[in-house]
């Protein structure tokens, strides 16, 4: 209520409220492919419209004349009461929106009490965004690597820089189709961006050093060399003769991509089509952190996950960024929920938009709600501050929205607080 009356007594806000103003402004501060990047889907972008309409299916139904004045949006997550049941999802190559990229979403998630998921793709090393917010909650998000030793690596560093638990991803073992950056001939990759966590990375270093050499005389994969030195004086990645740093800047990113080799080597770092089931219980030797896993969309798999001993499920459908035409994540959000609701946390994401679509998601059967997106679009606008108020303003909705439902806890949002059309 606090937030509302600052709203309605002069004090005008950094970034829209209103979540489509909120786009728009975003697509008019950025760069046409920064744009695109973030906003598209795969293919037609019938995922990312179907996420959407899927709300559509269900109604809150309000209940007066209860006493809702104190109102609790506090749930318990994996094993600690937060203040709200709200996560913020990884977002990798944020560089592309504003130079302070995660480090400035540490600190306005921090500023709320909201987990923050570091992004395997993240723009700057695990180790700098948990000192820009020391303390905070945070998890961190792993792109399954062909190296064990790199994905042991990348949790050890997790681990030791405070992160709660870990987020295996499984739908990106292969890049989605991405239209709209097809047609710009644009991948953020390309041109060296959300590629800190392994620039930063000894068993990286290594991997790719080996990998150049053992491969000397051959002319394309010779070509890309990391070497300690160049990493020491801030070079991430150096062609024979021609150098090309980590540190260049974002017009420079965009100005010239990295070379062919080099682009390679990291889409084959992080994509790993040849993944299992059978090959998610090394990632118990690699950690004693909680194990999630993002991008389940079938109650099969999600029992598979539970009987596998896997520590709670994220339903993702990566914001429909990955498979046109996939199921909307909402529709199958409460099967899901019944079948291991009982047993691991439920996180939901893609297509949450407002406090009312994190409510539906929640009477639903999610445990906790994750924001993609409108985040970085409040960072494109206003930087950390456009970040607060994009939490804040869902928070604010969330708790108006149990208010005038007629209920006064998270925990009451079930079933009987909706409707299906
Ligand atoms: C993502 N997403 C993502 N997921 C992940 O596991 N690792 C990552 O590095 C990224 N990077 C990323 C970049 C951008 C620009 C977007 C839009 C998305 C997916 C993300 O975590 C989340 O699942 C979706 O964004 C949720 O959907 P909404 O809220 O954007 O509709």
């Amino acid at each position: 209520s606090n937030i509302f009356r600052a709203g309605i007594s002069g004090e005008r806000p950094a970034v829209p409220v209103d979540v489509h103003a909120l786009d728009a402004a975003a697509a008019s501060v950025l760069s046409k492919e920064a744009y695109a990047y973030i906003a598209g889907g795969a293919g037609t972008e019938a995922t990312v419209a179907a996420n959407r309409s899927a709300f559509d299916r269900w109604q809150l139904w309000p209940r007066p004349l209860r006493d809702v004045t104190d109102r609790d949006l506090s749930v318990t997550f994996l094993g600690r009461t937060r203040p709200t049941p709200l996560l913020l999802a990884p977002l990798g190559v944020m560089e592309l929106v504003h130079p302070e990229a995660d480090l400035a979403v540490a600190r306005a998630a921090a500023s709320a009490g909201v987990p923050y998921t570091v992004s395997n793709q993240a723009s700057f090393p695990v180790e700098r965004i948990a000192q820009s917010a020391p303390g905070a909650p945070r998890l961190f998000q792993l792109y399954w690597s062909a190296s064990d030793e790199l994905n042991a690596s990348l949790l050890g560093r997790a681990e030791a820089a405070g992160c709660e638990a870990i987020v295996v991803t499984l739908d990106t073992h292969l890049l989605g189709w991405r239209t709209r950056d097809l047609d710009l001939a644009y991948l953020p990759f390309t041109r060296g961006m959300g590629i800190a966590q392994y620039t930063s990375d000894p068993v990286f270093q290594g991997l790719v050093t080996e990998r150049a050499d053992a491969s000397e005389g051959s002319a394309a994969a010779a070509s890309v060399k990391v070497t300690p030195k160049a990493i020491a004086a801030g070079v991430s990645i150096a062609r024979k003769g021609a150098t090309l740093t980590g540190s260049r800047s974002l017009r420079d990113n965009l100005r010239s991509p990295l070379p062919r080799a080099a682009v390679e080597t990291f889409l084959d770092v992080f994509s790993t089509p040849t993944l299992t089931w059978d090959d998610l219980a090394k990632a118990r030797e690699w950690t004693s952190l909680p194990i999630i896993l993002k991008g389940i969309v079938h109650p099969d798999d999600a029992e598979r996950a539970v009987d596998a001993g896997l520590d709670g499920v994220w339903v993702s459908n990566h914001g429909g960024r990955q498979i046109d035409r996939s199921v909307p994540t909402l529709a199958v959000l409460p099967e899901i929920s019944e079948r291991v609701g009982e047993r691991v946390p439920v996180i939901f994401d893609s297509g949450v938009r407002s406090g009312a679509d994190a409510a539906i998601a929640l009477a639903l059967g999610a445990d906790v709600v994750a924001l993609g997106r409108p985040y970085a679009y409040g960072l494109a606008l206003a930087g950390e501050q456009g970040v607060r108020e994009v939490i804040r303003n869902v928070l604010a909705e969330l708790d108006t929205t149990l208010g005038l439902a007629g209920l006064t806890s998270i925990g009451e949002l079930d079933r009987d607080a909706l409707r299906a059309v």
